[in-house]
């Protein structure tokens, strides 16, 4: 409902707003969570939301609804037909299942827990890729790279130079279920939040794959850094997340 609503909207008027310097909302957004929440509470009006665009709502039994309503708004901003609607229910910090749909191509990711990872309601793996050179990687920058050096471009340079390749797609929420459908081998990212990831991580998990912290440390639901892999990859990846950025001349 609020994909189709997002493909709908985008080739028509909208109107954008700054949250910070390269940090956008624009009403897609606003009206997407809308339809989201309306949704939600008609059939679980005692469940709780959190929701990017400012909502949060306290349900009065342990069910918590994770909403990003958009995923990928630069892309949506500039028309650049890339982004998802990401969904997770959770209930006493434990995420019960999860779906991010991309409605320009009309994929449908999907997982409950124990019950393993769909994409349009066939069973979805992690690839088999077992060497970062031979892998190809996702990641994302924070908002805040203009004011943080925490920003992954020493990271970044880091892949560019191991990696068969690195594509920033602009929807973290995608980046995961690719990384669950095999598309990419693994996906890094800091400073992600709650909607991001809630429902992405546990289609990678359920699809075969893991996700940690930069440290190999359980992913907690404040993400933070995030590093989603095959499995068979993700040694290698931490190795070079947990490295200080090296110049070609200083690798020979
Ligand atoms: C952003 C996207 C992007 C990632 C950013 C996120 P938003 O979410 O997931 O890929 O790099 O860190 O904040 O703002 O489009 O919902
Ligand atoms: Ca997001
Ligand atoms: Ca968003």
């Amino acid at each position: 409902m609020a994909g189709e609503f997002l493909k709908n909207s985008l080739a028509g008027n909208f109107s954008i707003h700054h949250k910070g310097d390269v940090d956008l909302v624009t009403d897609a957004d606003r009206a997407a969570q809308d339809l989201i929440r309306k949704e939600v509470l008609l059939k679980y009006p005692e469940h709780g939301i959190l929701g990017e665009e400012d909502l949060t709502i306290k349900g009065a039994s342990d069910y918590l609804w994770i909403v990003d309503p958009l995923d990928g708004t630069t892309n949506y901003a500039h028309r650049f037909p890339v982004f998802s609607v990401s969904i997770a229910v959770v209930r006493k910090k434990h995420i019960l299942c999860g779906v991010v749909y991309n409605p320009v191509s009309e994929e449908l990711f999907k997982a409950v827990s124990g019950e393993g990872a769909s994409l349009n309601a066939m069973p979805i793996n992690v690839s088999e890729t077992g060497s970062l050179n031979e892998s190809l990687l996702g990641t994302g920058f924070p908002y805040n790279i203009r004011e943080t050096s925490l920003n992954n471009l020493d990271h970044f340079n880091n892949f560019a130079l191991k990696a068969q390749g690195i594509r920033r797609c602009g929807s973290a929420a995608l980046d995961l279920c690719f990384v669950a459908c095999g598309r990419l081998d693994g996906f890094w990212e800091l400073d992600l939040k709650q909607w991001d990831i809630a429902a992405g991580a546990l289609i990678v998990r359920e699809a075969g794959g893991s996700t940690t912290d930069f440290e190999g440390k359980e992913l907690g639901l404040d993400g933070s850094t995030v590093l989603a892999s095959n499995g068979r990859i993700h040694d290698e990846m931490m190795e070079v997340l947990n490295r200080r950025i090296q110049s070609p001349k200083s690798r020979v």
